[in-house]
């Protein structure tokens, strides 16, 4: 990690910022997907429709038609969650940065920086909105470029922002990740963040697909 810095953020970080954060975020949805495929309550009535030729009750064609409508369904739809949670951010708090987290109380944006001064990694603190949680601190935008990855940049940048909140008077950091986000969970998990609840999106698609959402919380421990 001494070959990383990290620092506020600054305009001239702004596109590279928002591509780190639109790449870490669609890269789960085949992640999603194949955990959707994985639930027994969907490839089994797909591996009755597929065994219905054999029964003489509909056509090969057929069958293997609506298993791959399905299908292609089911990935368009793990697709969708995280494009339309990406445009949601980019047009919302990633549209002006600085101004959304650097002109406001309780609001921070940092960046890891390499020595040849490459924006690699990002992470955002705000203000909790859930009720209850005006003295906690809400993680948000955490990314690492791929070929960054596994060198310790997330964990100073969630460290960082700990501080922060520490400094602020906070007496925890929370924050809400997807499922299929397995290296993030697994990283707020050596943390010492703890799982609190999980929830599904609105309407029963994902419920169906177990498109589940895990909230975290880590108790800054008092000095
Ligand atoms: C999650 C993410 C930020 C981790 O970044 P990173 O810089 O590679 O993480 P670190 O090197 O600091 O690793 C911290 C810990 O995470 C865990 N971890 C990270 N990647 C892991 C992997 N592939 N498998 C298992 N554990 C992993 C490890 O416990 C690791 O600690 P260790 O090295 O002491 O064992 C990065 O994978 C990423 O950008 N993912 C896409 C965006 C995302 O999901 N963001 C979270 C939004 S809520």
């Amino acid at each position: 990690m001494s070959d990383y810095s990290i620092r506020l953020y600054v305009d001239s970080d702004y596109e590279v910022t928002r591509n780190l954060f639109r790449n870490g975020i669609i890269e789960h949805h085949n992640k999603a997907f194949h955990h959707a495929l994985q639930r027994p309550h969907i490839w089994l009535p797909a591996l009755v429709v597929l065994t219905l030729p054999a029964l003489n009750l509909v056509s090969v064609t057929t069958s293997i038609l609506v298993v791959l409508t399905a299908v292609a369904a089911i990935w368009f739809y793990c697709r969708y969650m995280y494009t339309s949670y990406v445009d949601y951010a980019l047009s919302d708090d990633m549209l002006d940065i600085s101004k959304y987290y650097l002109q406001r109380d309780g609001f921070c944006f940092w960046v890891a920086e390499t020595r040849g001064g490459e924006v690699v990694g990002t992470i955002a603190a705000l203000p909790s909105s859930d009720p209850g949680g005006e003295k906690h601190l809400e993680l948000k935008r955490l990314s690492v470029a791929t070929k960054h990855r596994g060198k310790g940049i997330a964990k100073v940048l969630c460290r960082t922002l700990i501080d922060f909140a520490r400094r602020r008077g906070c007496e925890a950091v929370v924050l809400s990740t997807s499922l299929a986000q397995i290296n993030a969970t697994k990283m707020y998990e050596k943390l010492g963040f703890r799982q609190t609840h999980s929830f599904y999106p609105p309407g029963l698609l994902g419920q169906f697909l177990d498109f589940k959402i895990i909230a975290y919380r880590y108790d800054i421990p008092a000095l």
